[in-house]
């Protein structure tokens, strides 16, 4: 038996807007889930760890999980609560130990 999806289909044909990931042009969909625009765009990790440096990525996409944590204009934020605005320039938060450089 086939049930719904919660989960909405990006548009192919939607507008695209041009950011930047580890300086790395996209184009991703306007206005999408900027966690889920980044996956479809082939982006992972998002982030590694700062005890371990292990790789991570969305999990959950409700803002409970913060393994989607980007850094957007100096500041870390959860990727899975944005949407995709033109021109973000989008790293990974800071690596281990950079704090202490
Ligand atoms: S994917 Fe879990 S907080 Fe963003």
């Amino acid at each position: 038996m086939k049930t719904v999806s919660p989960f909405l289909e990006i548009d192919p044909q939607s507008d695209h807007v041009l950011v930047r990931f580890e300086g790395q042009d996209l184009s991703l969909p306007l206005g999408e889930n900027l966690a889920g625009a980044l996956l479809v765009a082939g982006v992972m990790p998002f982030r590694h760890t700062p005890v371990s440096g292990a790789p991570r990525g969305p999990f959950c996409m409700m803002g409970a999980c913060f393994d989607c944590l980007v850094q957007i204009d100096g500041m870390t934020v959860q990727a899975c609560m944005l949407q995709v605005t033109k021109g973000l320039e989008i790293t990974m938060p800071a690596a281990r130990g950079a704090a202490d450089a």
